[in-house]
């Protein structure tokens, strides 16, 4: 799936006003709206049903990761949501009964998919996190990719360092999200396996996720709007 517009913008903000107030803005230039972590644990779902009434499709980023019956249940909670989320994630590294759990739960209803490394974790986080240091971050993005596959999920949120090897060794329909995009000349900040918006889109990227890059500009529109030229011209 290769969405006409591939933009997420990432509300990545506790403040319901604000959110509303991207959203309204960023309508005509985005494809997705993504509400995470922050957002939803202080407004809950009618901070989400606010955000999602302004119409476009939500990415519901709440990267759960615990036992699988725990996960499922939460899962079919998230299902409840009015609208229902069109994109929802789970951590990989939860495991197959986990992913498994999840699927059986939100059954076909949105999107489901799989984080596989955070994009803020270095080669050097990684390594003490007690991952093997022999094989690099592609190759654990990978793994995790082929167990999320094989779980039956529809993709993986994955960093644009990781999708050759992923386009590579998984089929076209397999879905890829792809955070750490930083527009030529904007500032990394914490994220540490990153891309600009044109080279993911050219590895094979479904969906770029991009908060800062957009949220933090003085004209949040216009720069989603910059961003989606760039795309076409290159
Ligand atoms: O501001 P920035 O573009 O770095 O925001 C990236 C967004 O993508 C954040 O909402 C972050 O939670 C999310 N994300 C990420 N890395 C992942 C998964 C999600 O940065 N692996």
């Amino acid at each position: 799936m290769t969405a006409k517009n591939p933009i997420c913008v990432a509300l990545d903000t506790p403040d319901i006003a604000r959110a509303a107030s991207l959203a309204r803005a960023l309508k005509p230039h985005v494809g997705y709206l993504k509400v995470g972590m922050e957002f939803f644990y202080a407004h809950g779902a009618k901070g989400y049903e606010t955000v999602a009434a302004e119409g476009l499709p939500i990415f519901l980023d709440l990267k759960l990761h615990d036992i699988p019956n725990t996960v499922g249940q939460a899962m079919q909670a998230l299902m409840r949501l009015t609208p229902c989320p069109a994109i929802v994630n789970i951590h990989a590294s939860g495991g197959a009964d986990m992913m498994k759990a999840a699927a059986e739960a939100v059954d076909g209803r949105a999107r489901l998919i799989a984080v596989t490394l955070l994009t803020s974790l270095s080669k050097a986080d990684i390594d003490a996190v007690g991952f093997d240091p022999a094989l690099d971050t592609a190759s654990h993005a990978l793994r995790l990719a082929k167990l999320t596959q094989s779980c039956g999920l529809d993709g993986v949120v994955c960093s644009p360092h990781d999708l050759a090897g992923i386009r590579q060794n998984l089929p076209r329909g397999f879905l890829t999200i792809v955070p750490g995009i930083r527009p030529e000349g904007s500032n990394v900040q914490d994220q540490k396996r990153i891309a600009t918006p044109s080279a993911a889109i050219a590895a094979g990227a479904d969906i770029l996720v991009i908060g800062r890059a957009i949220t933090g500009a003085d004209d949040p529109a216009q720069a989603a709007s910059t961003i989606r030229a760039g795309l076409h011209a290159g």
